[in-house]
């Protein structure tokens, strides 16, 4: 079984479910509440996990009762959270996301204690692969991909300023269309293969400009979106760590994104190994 590290953001999501996404300005009225695990680094963690690695969290979260319940789905998934800090006086991370009937979704985060997930507090543990997103500080993510030795995956999502030395590192960067818009030409000094997600359209994998693997998902019912991304990075990753060819693995990473979207919240949404084998 291969180790991956996943270095990243845990927050409790608040979901309502609306009969239509708002407007700016606009109310939208008569939503169902739901209060669900999620924030894409712990998300990575647990599909990562149960897609067949054994994976250890490095994250922060606050000293308040959300914290137990973010880390909830995690614990009975036995994801190792000796890296998770409690950090005094911070709230643990909120994202409040709204999804339509068609499964798309609007989310706003709040990201609380994965701000103080700064580079003094961070650990670096030894894997075989190591995960990175941008729900933390940027400058964690630099200090990760300059000190660990293993494979380097980052998943450009919520996409801002990274520094070059992070794209030039990764052995694989994950962007959906929206991000890959906005990293535009900087995402030429990447050295290693780059994944862009286009949702239901599918997703390709390019190396040095030249396209080297295009998959489609499974057509699936969509209920909710939210995680899609996440499960993909994992599944994307754990096929590649274990050595499967891109175009198997994108496949793989396609079919994990779709099941995502066929239950409603983020962590219970995770499917297993099982579950995406069964839609390939
Ligand atoms: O990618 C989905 C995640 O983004 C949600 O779980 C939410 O917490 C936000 O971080």
């Amino acid at each position: 079984m291969n180790s991956i590290v996943v270095i990243g953001s845990v927050n409790l999501d608040l979901v309502a479910t609306v009969k239509k996404l708002p407007e700016p300005g606009e109310t939208v009225t008569d939503a169902v509440l739901n209060r669900f695990p999620g924030g894409k680094g712990a998300n990575q963690a647990l599909a990562a996990q149960q897609l067949g690695a054994a994976v250890k969290l490095v994250a922060c979260v606050g000293d308040d009762a959300a914290a137990d319940e973010a880390l909830a789905l995690l614990r009975a998934g036995d994801v190792d959270l000796s890296g998770v800090q409690t950090i005094a006086g911070s709230p643990t991370g909120t994202a409040m996301i709204a999804v339509a009937p068609s499964g798309e979704n609007h989310i706003v985060v709040a990201p609380g204690a994965n701000r103080d997930l700064t580079p003094d507090r961070l650990v670096v543990p030894a894997a075989d692969a190591l995960i990175c997103q941008l729900e933390v500080p940027a400058d964690s993510v630099s200090k990760a991909a300059q000190e660990f030795e293993g494979y380097f995956c980052v998943n450009l999502a919520p996409a801002m300023h990274v520094d070059v030395s992070v794209l030039q590192r990764a052995d694989l960067i994950i962007v959906n269309e929206i991000e890959a818009a906005w990293y535009g030409d900087s995402l030429l000094a990447a050295n290693g293969m780059i994944a862009t997600t286009v949702g239901a359209a599918g997703a390709t994998i390019t190396k040095n400009g030249d396209d080297i693997a295009f998959a489609k998902p499974p057509r699936i019912e969509a209920v909710d979106t939210t995680a899609a991304g996440d499960t993909f990075t994992a599944a994307l990753t754990v096929a590649l760590v274990e050595g499967r060819e891109p175009q198997q693995a994108l496949e793989f990473a396609c079919a994990a994104g779709a099941a995502a979207c066929t239950k409603l919240g983020a962590q219970p949404s995770l499917p297993t190994r099982n579950v995406v084998l069964s839609l390939l």
